[in-house]
Parts: structure tokens; C-alpha cells; sequence
């Protein structure tokens, strides 16, 4: 293929995303530069695409096409697990610095996992990712996967735990036969699925059972997969516990700059030069990730509805009230479910 038809493949796959597409491209300049003889310089492409992405392109060529059947609840029949790909990377999360130095480290040591082992050293392989709910836990095991270019494999807790206790133990069983087969990155999200029966389940001191034995499966597992246990019900977990992970950490309400940094990315795909931001982000004190994705895309769909291609100030005001009342209203619910509880106490 002629040179200038390499390099628009190159950039075509690259905008629109195809990872598999750019490796393609990307193998074809590399033999075309072998072909002329400029060896030094395809060997250094072949070293830089292989140092990038070598975990991505062993498996993805197998895995992302051919996933073995998941298992299954034997009650139930509902699937245990969930496997996509995802093709994201650090730019589509919001995170504080320190959880991004963390995070990046972790990949870090997950690419470079041979040379490692060549040391007798292993790549840090558990995570627990806790705090409330909507502050990117799931979206950044999405992004684990993309970075490392990996299949996410989704646990899903609740059919996990749906079944009477004695399946819970043979269900766990079946996803870990199922993780020895590839190399992944395995969500177990909502740990607290655990805690939609906290109170019969810690009657018997099922919790910590049940954690202890994940967390032993974990240990013994022969995969090169990258864990991750999600939950915004870490209180439940004690001690012994949080020790197990090589990581935990807390993904809180977004701080001033962070909520900027939110408002900047879903607003990404308007024009809205004349806003100023902080405004806005100093209003949003108590909003979570998920809270300003949600107002961005209300605004963004008004502005369109409405025929236009720039967003006001007033656009995003009207937005960002109507958050504010929303969440007026839930407390308000809140704290007079509350009083009728003193009520009748
Ligand atoms: N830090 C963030 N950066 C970018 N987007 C975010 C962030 N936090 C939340 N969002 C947006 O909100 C959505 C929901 O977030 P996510 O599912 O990751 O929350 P979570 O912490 O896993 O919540 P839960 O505890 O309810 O499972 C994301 O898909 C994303 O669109
Ligand atoms: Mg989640």
C-alpha cells in the first residue's frame, strides 16, 4: 500500500477509536520501512508500539472476538458476569491528581509485568475503589480496560449473591474458572450488593465470609487479570480486610477545580466560550460526577432543541437551578420521612 494511503489509515483509526485498526496501519509502515531497508527505525517503531499496548495487542486479536461462554446462576439462569471492551482512556475521567498517579502506576506495572517477574516482582493486582455513588468507580475500571487494552469483565454481584448461601460459594467458584481463561480487568461492582442483606448475612458473619473467600480466590488466582473491588458501603469491610488490597482509594465529591474540569469535558462538544465556569463550579458544591454530566447534556439538548450552537450563561443557569431544586425537593422528602419516623417513635 502506497505510503500516503498508510497514513491516513493511521489517522482515520485513530480518530474514530478502532484500536485494532491503528495496529494494522501502524504494522504496515513498520514493513514498509523494513522493506526499504531503514531497519534501526522500524525496529524502534515495533519497540514503541509494543511498549504502548503489549498486554492490548497479544489478546485483543483473540479475546475481543471470541469470549467462551459465561457461566451462568444454576437457579436463576441469570449470567454471573459481563464482558465488553472499552476504548477509553485517562481524558474521559475526572480524577484528583493523587488517584491518577496511583492509577497510572498501577497500569504501568501491569504493562511492563514481564519485566517484573524477571526481577521475581508482581504488578499490583488488587484494587478497592470506594466512596458515594456517581464519583466514576465503574467509569474508571472502563478506562483500566482501555488503558491496559483489555476486556472489562463485569461481576455481577447481584446474581452472584441471589441465589440461598450455598451457591454463593460455587458461583464465585464458576467466575474465577472463567477469569483463568484470559487476561482481564474484573470489576466487582456494587460490593454492596453484599449489604442488601447486611442484616441476615451479618447475623452469621456471612459478609466477612464471603469477602474472605473472594479475596482468597484473588490470591490463589493464576491469571495475569488486574482486580478491582467497587463499593460505596466501605464501612461494612473492616480492617483485615482494606489490608488485603495493594491499593484503596477513595473517589469523593469532586473539589472546586475538579467540578471545572467536569463541566470543561461534557461541554466539550458545544461552544460556550462566553461562560465563565467557575461560576458555575462554585455553585455545584455538593454535585458528583454523574450529577454535572447530567446537567451539561440537559443544557446541551436545549441549546440544540432550540436550533442553536452556542451555549449561554442563561442556558447553563436554568440548568444548573433546576439541579439545585431537584435536589431541594429530595432533601426536603427526605427530612419529613425523617420527622414522621420521630413521630411515631
Ligand atoms: N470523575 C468522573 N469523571 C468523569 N465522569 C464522571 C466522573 N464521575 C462520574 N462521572 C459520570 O457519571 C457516570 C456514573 O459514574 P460511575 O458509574 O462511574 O459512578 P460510581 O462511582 O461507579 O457510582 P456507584 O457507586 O453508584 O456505582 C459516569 O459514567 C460518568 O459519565
Ligand atoms: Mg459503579
Amino acid at each position: 500500500m502506497a505510503r500516503g494511503e498508510i497514513i491516513r489509515k493511521l489517522f482515520q483509526s485513530f480518530s474514530r477509536n478502532e484500536r485494532e485498526g491503528f495496529y494494522a496501519a501502524a504494522m504496515e509502515l513498520i514493513q514498509e520501512e523494513k522493506s526499504k531497508n531503514h531497519n534501526l527505525l522500524a525496529r524502534d517503531l515495533e519497540r514503541i508500539l509494543q511498549n504502548g499496548h503489549s498486554k492490548a495487542l497479544s489478546v485483543s486479536n483473540t479475546l475481543y472476538k471470541n469470549y467462551p461462554e459465561v457461566p451462568k446462576d444454576r437457579e436463576t439462569g441469570l449470567s454471573l458476569i459481563d464482558i465488553s471492551p472499552f476504548d477509553l482512556t485517562w481524558d474521559d475521567v475526572v480524577l484528583n491528581q493523587d488517584n491518577l498517579e496511583v492509577l497510572q502506576r498501577v497500569t504501568l506495572e501491569n504493562r511492563k509485568q514481564e519485566i517484573l517477574e524477571a526481577y521475581g516482582l508482581r504488578p499490583k493486582s488488587k484494587l478497592l475503589f470506594c466512596g458515594p455513588p456517581g464519583c466514576g468507580k465503574t467509569l474508571t475500571a472502563k478506562v483500566l480496560s482501555g488503558t491496559l487494552g483489555i476486556p472489562l469483565v463485569y461481576v455481577n454481584l447481584t446474581a452472584v449473591f441471589s441465589s440461598y448461601l450455598g451457591e454463593t460459594a460455587t458461583n464465585l467458584k464458576k467466575i474465577f474458572d472463567y477469569v483463568e481463561k484470559g487476561e482481564w480487568v474484573v470489576l466487582f461492582d456494587e460490593f454492596d450488593a453484599i449489604a442488601r442483606d447486611r442484616n441476615t448475612l451479618n447475623e452469621h458473619g456471612e459478609v466477612k465470609r464471603l469477602v474472605n473467600s473472594l479475596l482468597q480466590l484473588i490470591d490463589t488466582s493464576n491469571s495475569n487479570s488486574l482486580f478491582i473491588a467497587a463499593t460505596n458501603h466501605e464501612s461494612l469491610l473492616d480492617n483485615a480486610v482494606w489490608r488485603r488490597f495493594d491499593e484503596v482509594l477513595f473517589f469523593g465529591k469532586p473539589d472546586l477545580e475538579l467540578r471545572m474540569a467536569l463541566l470543561k469535558r461534557y461541554l466539550s462538544r458545544i461552544r460556550h466560550s462566553t461562560i465563565n465556569l467557575k461560576d458555575f463550579a462554585a455553585d455545584l458544591e455538593m454535585a458528583t460526577g454523574a450529577d454535572i454530566e447530567r446537567i451539561c447534556i440537559d443544557t446541551i439538548k436545549t441549546v440544540i432543541l432550540r436550533g442553536d450552537r452556542e451555549l449561554t450563561h442563561a442556558d447553563l443557569k436554568t440548568a444548573v437551578g433546576r439541579y439545585l431544586e431537584r435536589n431541594r425537593i429530595i432533601a426536603n422528602s427526605e427530612n419529613s420521612v425523617e420527622a414522621e419516623n420521630c413521630e411515631s417513635v
